[in-house]
């Protein structure tokens, strides 16, 4: 644990523009410098660096962070990892804060099962490079796969001899603790020894982000029908399979620079593949695929290509991990190999540009290949075309993007050949059961012009969602919080008051607090600031070490109104919204508190539906009415012709 203030020293100390210009060679543009983005690839420079702000951002691909942040993404680092990375980049001694035994210990622990899987893969190594049984029953079963040694020593991949005491003896007598044995599962208790899990087999180590060794999975080498082919290592407190993807280490960078991640069944695919030249490929080991490592892949890109070899029952099986990827806007394509090919096969067998060339050929996207796979099983069948069309619609439904589902549901109008409207209307009709179940109210009385037709490509807002107004208020709290503005009050008298002071005191008023927790903190430290008669700038927010707040702010001031470099594709919103800030901020209130209203309209109508007693309704009608004024008023003050 390391203690605030350290943490706060490294934020003080550490200069964006060093710490980038580290990795990245910046040129200065006035104020800020300029460079080519790290994150994708591009031949003009769209990166952007502000020493002011504290803050890059890319033009190109979106990528925004402070200092801690960039380290973060640029290393693939954890934010403890950036921290300490910071602090001795520049110098600064690290101050632990206290830590319980218990918590000591579990670091302890699992510090110990790294350390130890770490000997055992080197031991692995050895008996696979220099050991009799090794050289002859393991070295030369890969060789016969063709791979390679830098290959083989590339994934540390090693043998573990074919007795029940080898490397578990060798681990104690080299001081390995017994419980750390267990724990990891490299050894198994019985009575008083310990045996060894892996027996004969070529092992693979698996690499968590950092190329740590988390866990092994080992092949077995004879044709034994009773045991299983592979065999990996149980879960442990550093081994969680849902959370990890096979080669993710070796594939990360390859992964951002080809903004791909190509997704196959097995250690061999990925190794095969690899030893091809072809780096952007992970494995989710033969499991099927969960949330946690499709969130991993998204780190680096949101295009997935998952490779299959050619049967289709399998395929069908995937489907609904599939749908988890597109609830993720993921975009997803699928390649189908040869009957009887893998990756791992067709890339011995074919060139690498051979091999490249098929996964492009081939992708199709999912969306589509679904769409395809299932029109041929109902050929000639009405009913289940009916049940079709509703399966690929809730699968486009999934899908975040109304743009991207309204260019889907074009596409697959064609394909199946049925009207886009019949399409439409399936759509619309699941999407409102999704909304309604969301904002937990009956779909009839969510209006239907609001689910905006997909055709149009419109925002498909929940009408009853005020997020997006949060988010104005707190990014106007931000960008322009200091800035005073001059307003008249009703006698006709001038008098300056800032953007901040107008909005939080017009909040208070009405006792408004922000749903979304980090906006809501953005008021409180603003608050508490000015009883202190301090200031808070931007880069207070941009640098501030809840590494949830500083990305939130650096989310809302890099949004697309955002001053820059960009400057002037963005001028038409800066002028717009600098000229007339307090009517910006005024406005801004009114909608806020309008959809509130809205709201609480809606909760009033839906206890009025289920009143019985004669007095209850009277007073929720009064009620009713009240708010109802009330919103007459404000779209009244909305519709004023204000300029903006
Ligand atoms: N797998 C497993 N346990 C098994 C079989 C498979 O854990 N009993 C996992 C492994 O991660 C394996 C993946 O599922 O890599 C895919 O299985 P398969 O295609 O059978 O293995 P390959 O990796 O292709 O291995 P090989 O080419 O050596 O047959
Ligand atoms: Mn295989």
């Amino acid at each position: 644990m390391i203690n605030p203030n350290t943490i706060q020293t490294i934020f003080e100390t550490s200069r964006v523009e060093e710490v980038v210009g580290d990795f990245v060679t910046l040129k200065k543009r006035g104020a800020n410098y300029l460079g080519l983005c790290p994150f994708h690839n591009e031949k003009t420079p769209s990166f952007s660096v502000s020493p002011s702000k504290g803050i890059y951002k890319c033009f190109g691909c979106g990528k925004a962070g402070n200092v801690v942040g960039f380290v973060m993404e640029h290393e693939h680092y954890t934010y403890p990892e950036s921290l300490r990375y910071l602090a001795k980049r520049y110098g600064i001694e690290i101050e632990e804060e206290d830590v319980t035994p218990e918590m000591q210990q579990q670091l302890d622990e699992k510090e110990s099962m790294l350390a130890l899987n770490t000997f055992i893969t080197n031991y692995f190594s050895k008996n696979l490079f220099e050991k009799g049984e090794g050289k002859s029953i393991g070295l030369s079963y890969l060789k016969e796969r063709d791979l390679r040694e830098g290959t083989i020593q590339k994934f540390e991949i090693g043998y573990a001899i074919d007795q029940w005491e080898d490397y578990s003896k060798h681990a104690l007598a080299n001081g390995y603790k017994k419980d750390i044995l267990v724990g990891t599962g490299l050894s198994i208790e019985k009575d008083d020894s310990l045996l060894d899990r892996f027996r004969g087999r070529v092992i693979f180590p698996i690499h968590n982000l950092t190329g740590r060794v988390i866990g092994f999975g080992g092949r077995i080498l004879s044709s034994e029908k009773s045991k299983a082919k592979y065999l990996n290592s149980p879960e442990s407190d550093i081994y969680n399979k849902s959370k990890v993807l096979y080669g993710i280490y070796f594939a990360r960078n390859a992964i951002v620079k080809q903004d791909k991640c190509y997704l196959v069944e097995g250690y061999t695919d990925v190794i095969s593949l690899h030893q091809a030249g072809i780096e952007n490929v992970v494995s989710s080991s033969g499991t099927s695929l969960t949330v946690d490592q499709i969130k991993l892949i998204s780190r680096y890109t949101p295009n997935i290509t998952i490779l299959y070899d050619g049967d289709t029952a399998g395929i069908k099986a995937s489907f609904r991990g599939i749908d988890l990827i597109l609830e993720q806007g993921m975009n997803v394509k699928i390649v189908l190999f040869p009957e009887g090919e893998d990756p791992d096969s067709y890339a011995r067998n074919h060139t690498t540009s051979e091999t490249e060339n098929f996964i492009k050929n081939t992708a199709v996207d999912f969306i589509v290949f679904k769409t395809g796979l299932l029109k041929e099983e109902t050929k000639g069948d009405p009913a289940a075309r009916a049940s079709l069309i509703r399966d690929i619609v809730q699968t486009i439904s999934i899908i975040p993007d109304g743009i991207v589902r309204s260019e889907y549901i074009k596409e697959c109008s064609v394909l199946l050949g049925t009207q886009e409207q019949i399409l439409i209307n399936a759509l619309n009709k699941i999407l409102r059961q999704k909304f309604s179940k969301q904002a937990n109210i009956p779909s009839e009385i969510i209006p239907h012009e609001d689910i905006v037709d997909v055709r149009s490509g419109q925002k498909d807002v929940d009408p009853l969602d005020i997020s997006y107004l949060e988010n104005d208020l707190a990014r106007l709290l931000l960008l322009f919080g200091n800035i005073q503005v001059k307003v008249s009050t009703e006698d006709n008298e001038e008098h300056e008051i800032s953007i901040s002071d107008f909005i939080i005191s017009d909040l208070d008023n009405d006792s408004l607090n922000f749903e979304n927790k980090i906006y809501q903190s953005i008021v409180e430290e603003i608050k508490n600031a000015k009883e202190k008669a301090e200031v808070l700038n931007v880069a207070y927010f941009t640098n501030h070490p809840n590494p949830a707040m500083s990305s939130m702010a650096i989310e809302l001031i890099t949004s697309q109104y955002e001053l820059s470099e960009n400057w002037e594709k963005n001028k038409i919103f800066v002028k717009k919204e600098e000229d007339d800030l307090f009517h910006l901020a005024l406005s801004t209130l009114m909608s806020f508190k309008s959809r509130l209203i809205s709201k609480k309209l809606n909760d009033i109508s839906q206890q009025l539906k289920v009143a019985t007693n004669d007095a209850e309704i009277y007073l929720l009608q009064q009620e009713f009415f009240e708010l109802k004024k009330l919103t007459n008023l404000i779209d009244a003050e909305l519709n004023r012709p204000f300029n903006y």
